[in-house]
């Protein structure tokens, strides 16, 4: 109930202060504002929880378009700190959401790129996380990580070619502690890689799969069955927040049961 816990306090401060503005046509009663609300104080008793398999894959509109082709400097919404984070703006809005509401202890992050995303990660982690743990970030190429990202003191990047599990530092990860927030934005071997990180992740740990799943072809459906049968819900609380899948994990915002 984390996630309700500030709106039920500003619920309980406007109907004690501000009678008035929550009649109908009052302040609070613009822009629908109480189903706002209502939606974010029900999250937990909704249907938000969703098999793979009861779900569609579909969305409302292509996230990775939407600020490039309507704004004529929207690349440049692909940055942090000057470093490139290949990051939709809606993941950017649902990823703090999530790390507020999960309290991860430990942020895992396949594909480390500029280093940009993991010190976007690790930054939100000093700031929403009340015992803020460690990011790891995987790559092959980590000669490409930035100076800057490489300073933070809660951001590791370690160089690993995700091509085989094997390369995995086990004893690193058996020593990470729970909960886990998983994003793999490598886009190599995801389904073998889900498998064998599943193993080691708990009830309540989640698993973020970026892009992939938007191919929608055979692996990702035969993948998404083992997902199911690994016990993982989809989260539609974020998968759905701006219209349906407009994310660039489509179906797969993915918590362990
Ligand atoms: C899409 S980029 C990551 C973007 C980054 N997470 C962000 O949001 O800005 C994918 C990364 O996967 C890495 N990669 C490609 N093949 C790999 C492999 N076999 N093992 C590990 N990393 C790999 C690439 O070097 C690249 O940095």
């Amino acid at each position: 109930m984390k996630l309700a816990l500030g709106y039920q306090a500003f619920w309980e401060a406007a109907h004690k202060n501000y009678p008035d503005q929550l009649r109908p046509d009052g302040l609070l009663d613009q822009g629908g504002m109480f189903r706002v609300i209502n939606n974010v104080l029900n999250a937990d008793h909704s249907d938000r929880f969703a098999k793979p398999s009861e779900r569609l894959w579909r969305w409302s509109i292509n996230p990775w378009i939407a600020d490039t082709r309507f704004t004529k400097v929207g690349a440049l919404g692909k940055t942090y700190r000057g470093l490139i984070l290949l990051k939709t703006p809606f993941d950017l809005a649902l990823y703090p959401r999530l790390i507020w509401e999960l309290q991860p202890r430990t942020i895992l992050e396949l594909g480390s790129y500029q280093g940009g995303s993991g010190l976007w990660f690790a930054d939100n982690m000093s700031v929403l996380c009340e015992n803020p743990g460690e990011v790891h970030s995987f790559d092959l190429h980590t000669k490409c990580v930035h100076e800057t990202a490489r300073k933070h003191p809660l951001l590791t990047f370690h160089q690993v070619d995700l091509s085989n599990v094997a390369n995995f530092d086990v004893d690193l990860l058996m020593s990470l502690p729970h909960p886990w927030l998983v994003i793999d934005d490598a886009h190599v071997q995801i389904f073998p890689v889900f498998s064998y990180l599943n193993k080691l992740l708990v009830s309540g740990d989640y698993y973020v799969i970026e892009d992939d799943p938007a191919r929608v072809n055979r692996e990702i459906i035969d993948g998404f069955q083992l997902v199911e049968e690994s016990g993982f819900l989809i989260d539609t609380y974020y998968t759905d927040a701006f219209g349906n899948n407009v994310t660039c994990a489509p179906n797969a915002w993915l918590r362990k049961s």
